[in-house]
């Protein structure tokens, strides 16, 4: 491929990763973001690791003048949508910011690509569209149901997405699911870095470990798993934006909206991670035993069969290398 593709979000955790696997697979990247949740700094270091320069536009995704102007100004093939906002206690706080930016933000793109003429779209949905599945493996024709104003966000994108490509058959579109992203670039020059204390697993033990937190609250030590934690499906992010890729080789063969879980396929529980993470990072995470955090659930872990036949796409890396990886990333400072 040597298309140009528009990353809305860039500069975010998983659209970083995804402008250096488009760079590597040939493509060029642009880059469209407002940094409410990310830094212009990580730009030189995409540009190092994607090999080319990366054109960033700074804007809300809000804003259709200023997504007229990206397309005016680039010829973009294609846009791989991961510009919102993900925090799921926040979205129950300010639902309304959640609702004007996640739906408004894919409305208004979806618009303006329909104006250019760019109809192949890939979306960053989630498996909290779930909720608590009936059964496991999930698999994408569960009932969707989800817990949170965040969720359904995302379930509200995904339903308009889908009526969008009924409506008019030169729309193609890849709805990807992603399970619990994980890990960081294995250079250790990009990965997650949330503001404040984070929510998710992971860039948690990483600040814990670096001496940042004390301990980790494990939410709830009696629910129905094996060890009473919870079980999550953890995917580590190269596997994840290599998903990316993939969606956009299938969507050049195949019209239609099509919506696909990107999961690994096996869960763990949190005192799993929490043991890896010790591995991984040679140090000992002092934990404390808390009650359930509001809105959780049990299990969720994914059936990527889908995914894996119809992308010939499958994660390949482990909770060992998405522990070392982001570990990597936290003791080189772990921020832009
Ligand atoms: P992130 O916050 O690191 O990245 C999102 C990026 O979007 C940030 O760079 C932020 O500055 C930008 N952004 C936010 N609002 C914007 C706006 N109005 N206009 C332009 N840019 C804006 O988050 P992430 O983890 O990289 O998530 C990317 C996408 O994947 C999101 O849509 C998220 O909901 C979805 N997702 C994330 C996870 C996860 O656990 N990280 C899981 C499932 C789905
Ligand atoms: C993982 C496990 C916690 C923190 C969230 C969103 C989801 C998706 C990914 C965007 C759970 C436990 C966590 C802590 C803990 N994001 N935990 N102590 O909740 O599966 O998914 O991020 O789409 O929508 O809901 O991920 O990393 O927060 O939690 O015990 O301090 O770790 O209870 O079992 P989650 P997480």
């Amino acid at each position: 491929m040597t298309d140009t593709i528009l990353v809305t979000g860039g500069a975010g955790y998983i659209g970083s990763h995804v402008v250096v696997e488009l760079a590597q697979a040939g493509c060029a990247p642009v880059v469209l973001d407002n940094f409410a949740n990310s830094s212009p700094e990580v730009l030189p270091r995409l540009e190092a690791l994607a090999g080319r320069p990366v054109p960033c536009i700074e804007a809300d995704v809000r804003d259709r003048a200023a997504l007229r102007r990206t397309f005016h100004d680039h010829p973009i093939a294609a846009v791989i949508h991961c510009a919102g906002l993900k925090a799921v206690g926040e979205s129950e706080a300010r639902p309304l910011a959640y609702y004007d930016v996640n739906v408004g933000g894919a409305l208004a793109l979806a618009e303006v690509m329909g104006e250019a003429g760019v109809a192949t779209l890939v979306f960053s949905s989630s498996a909290t569209v779930y909720g608590q599945p009936e059964r496991l493996p999930v698999a994408e024709d569960a009932p969707v149901a989800p817990h949170s104003v965040y969720g359904r966000t995302k379930r509200i994108v995904e339903d308009f997405l889908r009526d969008l490509a009924h409506a008019n058959p030169n729309w193609r579109i890849a709805i990807l699911r992603y399970f619990n992203p994980a890990g960081a670039h294995p250079s250790g020059t990009i990965g997650e870095a949330p503001l404040g204390k984070p929510n998710n697993l992971v860039p948690l033990l990483c600040r814990i470990a670096a001496g940042e937190f004390p301990e980790l609250s494990i939410f709830g030590t009696d629910w129905p798993t094996a060890d009473g934690t919870g079980v999550r499906d953890y995917i580590h992010v190269q596997d994840l934006a290599a998903g990316h890729v993939a969606a956009l080789n299938y969507l050049a063969q195949n019209p239609g909206a099509a919506t696909m879980n990107l999961g690994v396929g096996r869960g763990y529980s949190v005192r799993e991670v929490v043991s890896e993470f010790e591995r991984a990072c040679g140090r000992t995470i002092t934990r404390k035993l808390d009650p359930r955090r509001p809105g959780d659930v049990a299990c969720v872990y994914a059936d990527p069969a889908r995914a894996n036949s119809q992308l010939g796409w499958r994660a390949t890396r482990g909770l060992d290398a998405i522990c070392a990886d982001a570990w990597r990333w936290q003791a080189g400072g772990g921020k832009y």
